[in-house]
């Protein structure tokens, strides 16, 4: 219930005071990941590591009690729905889920996002909204006066889950400069890849792109990339990046995104991580998938450390946890 125009009532951020300058997330919708800067990330990143620091001591706080989330799920979602939710509860606040299948709200009598979304902000002080139509989560925040969200806007981006993909390779490796990211699988309609993809420009990455002709890397973010001047590659075959590979990002084919589905079928099983490829791979690489993961990378890879994938499940409620605190202006 903070406008957006409005400063927050209790907006105490000891460090930002400190060094003079503004997280410059307090009140604001987090609809893309273009909006994030190194020293915004680096931030968010610190204070996930101070969440994380904060929830093995005791486990929860109450930064915010007082405040209310709105989970408000258009599409299927476990982890996103389910960090969000925790996050907030170990920082104190409340959360309205609207997560189980929106038929079961206005929404099935034909209410429109808009007048869902004014009437959310009137119980709560944050909308966490996931939609599959690319843009929804900007026409729904040109309708609130309180912070959206965006959780996955159909194939356009998902910026949270490219935040816990950052913050976990950073994590795992330690660095981001230097490290050869392969991203793997759907990258047409993988909206993780998009929006992780953009944030790897800020950093002196290599980039390689594995896919199956028809799922190809976008052309305009394609041309983002090289515009940004960094070592970029397609191939069809992940025996091509194996070898100096730091990360695989290992993506699911999007069936929900096919009009076709026989071209789905063509595609869906064009790569697969097994134990056999990862003997190829380096000592110190990571894998890493968004998840959910539907045969792309075998359960028999679950067991080898370079399997990161879990571990960065749990990095989304640190991060969600820090992201939440900053635009509640509480950090
Ligand atoms: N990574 C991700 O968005 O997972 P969910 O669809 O389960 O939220």
């Amino acid at each position: 219930m903070n406008p957006k125009t409005l400063e927050p009532l209790f907006n105490y951020d000891h460090m930002d005071r400190k060094n003079g300058r503004s997280n410059g997330l307090t009140g604001q919708d987090i609809l893309s990941v273009d909006q994030f800067d190194v020293d915004t990330l680096d931030y968010i990143f610190t204070r996930s590591c101070e969440m994380r620091e904060m929830v093995r001591r005791v486990g929860s706080t109450d930064l915010l009690r007082g405040n209310v989330l709105t989970a408000l799920f258009y599409e299927p979602s476990t982890r996103t729905s389910s960090s969000f939710i925790a996050a907030m509860e170990r920082l104190g606040g409340n959360v309205i889920p609207i997560t189980q299948g929106v038929q079961y709200s206005s929404v099935s009598k034909g209410e429109t996002l808009a007048d869902t979304v004014r009437t959310l902000e009137q119980y709560s002080d944050v909308i966490v909204l996931r939609h599959p139509e690319i843009g929804s989560a900007k026409a729904a925040a040109d309708n609130a006066t309180i912070p959206v969200i965006n959780a996955g806007d159909g194939a356009g981006e998902h910026p949270t889950q490219a935040l816990l993909d950052l913050f976990t390779i950073r994590d795992e490796l330690g660095r981001l400069d230097g490290l050869q990211i392969a991203m793997i699988g759907d990258l047409r309609y993988g909206r993780t890849v998009h929006s992780l993809t953009k944030l790897l420009l800020h950093y002196d990455v290599s980039l390689r792109f594995v896919s199956p002709e028809i799922l190809r890397l976008p052309l305009t973010l394609m041309n983002e990339v090289i515009d940004a001047g960094i070592d970029v590659r397609e191939t069809h075959d992940v025996a091509d990046v194996i070898e100096k590979a730091d990360v695989l990002y290992v993506t699911r084919v999007q069936k929900e995104r096919f009009s076709d589905l026989a071209q789905y079928e063509e595609v869906k099983d064009a790569h697969a991580i097994t134990p056999e490829v990862m003997k190829r791979a380096k000592e110190d690489m990571i894998v890493i998938h968004p998840l959910p993961r539907v045969g792309e990378i075998h359960y028999s890879v679950d067991k080898d450390p370079r399997a990161a994938y879990f571990r960065q499940v749990q990095n989304g409620m640190f991060v969600r946890m820090a992201l939440l605190a900053a635009v509640l202006g509480k950090a």
